[in-house]
């Protein structure tokens, strides 16, 4: 049984993950908590650990490399937003658990992965551990969906993103911004979280965006794709850095895509307009989130084909809708995935 303090130590355990997140590569973000209950009801956190940059060891090794290893006489649990590894022949979480005498075991989440499930959950409970799960407040599955999106179903998670003015154009015929500048530190939070970044043809060539994460104190490296329609030479603008992915709008567009992205190893991709590109992959349902930054900015004289028609979302499900400053950043999910 969860108790009400069990609840509060899980809740700190999901937001420390957060603090890894998109930077774990294909391994989820996980957190871990030692605490000792040996003298102290309400308990003491006497280490944590996160999954490490780049995605190993993991939270529960470095937690527990900083706690001496003999605990027989004390009382201590281990709170994890993911149910510790198991592996049957190798070092694992689950076993390195048991080594350090953890008596108790509390687990946000069971993991998604066919080959682990359960595994770790069960050799603790064999090894005469308390294991305790937490299945209905758990916010491993929303805040790792990246990862269950690959593990349950096999494909990469794909996040669209368009910005537009308040008269729903996408493009500013003076090639200045249309949201602001924190609106635009807000996306690379997004572009932070994700594998890879992709824009369309047209845009690689009349932008020549960066395509980095521009945050402070992070060093991420997102692998960069622009779609194409057909074959490019090698002389052109900017790609020689950027990986080409051959888009048409066929009904093989999908499996094209999501074999493409797995020969490049990329698990979540971030596409950025334009618009062009925007409404290929709506029109395929070729998506898992829809980011729309509107802002109150009204634009004239563009060429029509740059405007967005708010039909083509409206049987989306709207899932947040926040201001940011003046900006209004709203997101929609593909509820048939
Ligand atoms: N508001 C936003 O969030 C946002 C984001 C990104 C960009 N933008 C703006 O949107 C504009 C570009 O949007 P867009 O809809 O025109 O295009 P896009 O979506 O960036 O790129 C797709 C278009 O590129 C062209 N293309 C693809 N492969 C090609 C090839 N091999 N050779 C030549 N052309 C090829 C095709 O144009 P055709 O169909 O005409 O052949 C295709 O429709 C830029 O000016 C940029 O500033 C806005």
């Amino acid at each position: 049984m969860l108790s009400k303090l069990d609840l509060d130590y899980l809740r700190s355990v999901q937001n420390l993950s957060l603090k890894h997140l998109g930077l774990t590569k294909s391994n989820p973000s996980v957190a871990c908590l030692i605490v000792d209950f040996t003298k102290d009801s309400k308990g003491k956190v006497i280490s944590f650990g996160l999954t490490n940059i780049d995605g190993n060891p993991h939270a529960e090794l470095t937690a527990l490399k900083k706690i001496k290893k003999n605990n027989k006489n004390k009382n201590l649990t281990a709170y994890v937003s993911l149910e510790p590894c198991y592996k049957e022949n190798l070092n694992s979480c689950s076993k390195l658990l048991h080594q350090y005498n953890i008596k108790r075991i509390v687990i946000d989440s069971l993991d998604p992965n066919n080959f682990i499930y359960r595994k770790g959950f069960l050799f603790l409970k064999y090894q005469n551990h308390k294991v305790v799960l937490n299945n209905k407040n758990s916010k491993f599955k929303e805040i790792n969906k990246f990862f269950y999106i690959n593990k349950l179903k096999s494909r990469p998670y794909i996040t669209l993103k368009l910005a537009l003015s308040k008269n729903g154009y996408s493009k500013d015929k003076n090639k200045k911004n249309i949201t602001s500048k924190s609106t635009q530190n807000y996306m690379h939070h997004l572009r932070l979280k994700h594998d890879a970044i992709a824009v369309g043809y047209n845009t690689l060539i009349t932008d020549n965006p960066k395509l980095t994460c521009r945050l402070q104190g992070i060093n991420k490296k997102l692998k960069k794709i622009v779609f194409v329609k057909k074959k490019i030479s090698n002389k052109t603008n900017n790609t020689n850095l950027i990986n080409t992915i051959h888009v048409s709008d066929t009904n093989n567009l999908k499996d094209n895509l999501f074999r493409q992205l797995s020969i490049l190893n990329i698990n979540s991709l971030l596409i950025e307009g334009g618009i062009s590109t925007f409404k290929l992959f709506l029109k395929y349902k070729i998506f898992d989130e829809v980011y729309l930054t509107l802002s109150k900015k009204i634009i004239h004289n563009v060429n029509s084909k740059y405007r967005f028609n708010f039909r083509l979302i409206k049987n989306l499900k709207e899932i947040s809708n926040n201001f940011y400053g003046k900006d209004q950043i709203i997101v929609y999910k593909n509820t048939d995935v």
